[in-house]
């Protein structure tokens, strides 16, 4: 029989009228790498909280350890080895790493002095399980997002962690932070200690988890070995919207030249760029790091100025200066990090979707024409399924692939002739993903060209119908999607060919 650390069952919990978890079920082997997926809202925080003793459960019951509980408490889950890493991270910013490492142990030793010398052999201890390195007297505020991470995990382990649970714990993190933090966890695992981890990431279950399951809307639709998955069902469990094939990219209107480089070049970025992008044309661009195609659609966009060589926008010859020259032609961008760059996160919905075009809704004494305003907001809201209810609400409550939509609808609503994509896709769910791609089609079906910008070869196989490859500031090789490959494009960006 399997040796279980964790098994949930019939787990229910309601939060006033909001029923957040129906009835659900969660098995987590000695020792397993278990990912736990769901789109927002689904309930895996709840779970979280039930397993943890934070939130005691309406019905159901919870085996930890063997030991079975119906109303389990915080002190009860922690000795049954339950440790949980919040987002985050519950550590005391303005102490250092050794305090946030030792403190609540030291005090729990209920002496009157503390003795700095065991917390220190305490930390230190702590931190050489993980093969973690930080200065034990600096002060967490001063430490990143992924050394906290890791410090929690550290302390989680000072507690004889047996299941770690980690909430959404790469949403923050940087690739090569990710690859560090796996490691970790692969090491936990080789000392038997388990670890639940949040995801909605289909790679990173691949890249570590053994087994999965996958909540929607607070019930538990399926769970299984990672082996038995592939993107399709991943795709099916989390939406349960079935995604076929994608539709094929409009046809571009091969007479009308909206964007023409003309010879373009720019010190160590690119070089002797000469390309015409047509009226609805999906145009992708990839490249690998130095191939000059971020920089490229960056002189575009009115961000770099070019050394020699011209842009003509419809024809005409176009002076692109900065930004606001650029919006004035039409050009819209998404840049890749829109978190930091494309949204104001604490500002709502609503005002993120039309800032760019507010002076359209500016009458006279400078007053907004709030209806207007409204209206057009409802309108994207509807047009783009961006889900939420209440347009009001703060654009940083939405999921990735909503806050995208959001972005999106912003460039729309301005009158466009070319909008520049900078990785429309990176981290965001496959619905969104699936969404997003449809909307590019209808965008374009209605003449607008589309740069996309992505390291994604099968998005770009998927929604482009013609694909650059740039190499070294130069477009190296161009290709129709329906007549290449992902590998192939990947050998031209690689200089295989
Ligand atoms: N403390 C709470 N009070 C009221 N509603 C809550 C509370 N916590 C979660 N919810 C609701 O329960 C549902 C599930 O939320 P949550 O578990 O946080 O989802 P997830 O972590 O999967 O995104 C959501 O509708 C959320 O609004
Ligand atoms: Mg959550």
């Amino acid at each position: 029989m399997k040796d279980y650390i964790l098994r949930a069952a019939g787990i229910k919990k309601s939060f006033g009228g909001v029923e957040a978890l129906k009835g659900v079920d969660l098995e987590v082997g000695r020792g397993e790498i278990h990912c736990l997926a769901g789109e927002n809202g689904c309930g895996k925080s709840t779970l979280i909280k039930v397993i943890s003793g934070f939130h005691p459960a309406d019905s159901g019951t919870i085996e930890l350890d063997g030991k079975q509980f119906t109303r389990l408490t915080t002190a009860e889950a922690i000795e049954r080895g339950v440790q949980v890493i919040y987002q985050d991270f519950s550590l005391f910013p303005n102490l250092t790493v050794m305090e946030n490492l030792a403190i609540t142990m030291e005090l729990s030793n209920k002496r009157k002095l503390i003795n700095w010398t065991r917390m220190r052999s305490i930390a230190q201890e702590a931190m050489s399980k993980i093969g973690f390195k930080a200065d034990l007297t600096e002060r967490v505020e001063n430490l990143s997002i992924a050394q906290k991470q890791l410090i929690a995990v550290c302390r989680a382990l000072l507690y004889n962690a047996k299941l770690i649970i980690m909430d959404e714990p790469t949403t923050a993190l940087t690739k090569k932070e990710v690859r560090a933090l796996f490691t970790v966890i692969k090491n936990l695992q080789a000392d038997g200690i388990a670890t639940l981890f949040v995801s909605h990431k289909l790679d990173e279950v691949f890249e570590i988890a053994t087994r999965w399951t996958i909540f929607r809307n607070g019930n538990n639709v399926a769970t299984g070995n990672t082996s038995e998955l592939d993107d399709k069902k991943f795709a099916f469990y989390m939406t349960g919207r079935n995604f076929d094939e994608e539709a094929p990219p409009p046809q571009p209107d091969r007479s009308k030249v909206v964007v023409e480089f003309d010879r373009l070049s720019r010190g160590g970025s690119y070089q002797d760029i000469s390309l015409n992008v047509y009226s609805g044309e999906i145009l992708g661009i990839t490249g690998l790091l130095g191939s000059g195609r971020t920089e490229l659609m960056q002189t575009l966009f009115g961000l770099t100025r070019p050394d020699s060589g011209g842009i003509k926008i419809n024809g005409a010859k176009a002076r692109i200066r900065s930004i606001k020259d650029a919006i004035a032609l039409g050009i819209g961008y998404v840049p890749s990090d829109r978190l930091t760059e494309g949204l104001f996160l604490p500002q709502s919905i609503g005002r993120n979707m039309i800032v760019s075009s507010l002076q359209r809704f500016a009458g006279q004494c400078a007053m907004l024409d709030m209806k207007a305003m409204n209206s057009e907001i409802a309108r994207w809201t509807k047009e783009l399924g961006v889900n939420t209810s209440d347009t009001e609400r703060e654009v940083k409550t939405l999921s990735g692939g909503n806050q995208q939509k959001v972005v999106l609808a912003r460039w729309i609503a301005n009158n466009l002739n070319v909008l520049i994509l900078d990785g429309p896709t990176v981290g965001v769910d496959i619905g969104s993903k699936y969404d997003i791609h449809a909307l590019l089609r209808a965008l374009s079906a209605q003449g607008l060209s589309v740069i996309v910008i992505s390291d994604d070869l099968r998005e770009l196989l998927a929604c482009c119908g013609r694909i650059i490859v740039m190499r070294d500031g130069r477009i190296e090789r161009e290709l129709q999607s329906s007549a290449t490959t992902e590998a192939e494009l990947g050998e031209i960006a690689a200089g295989n060919f």
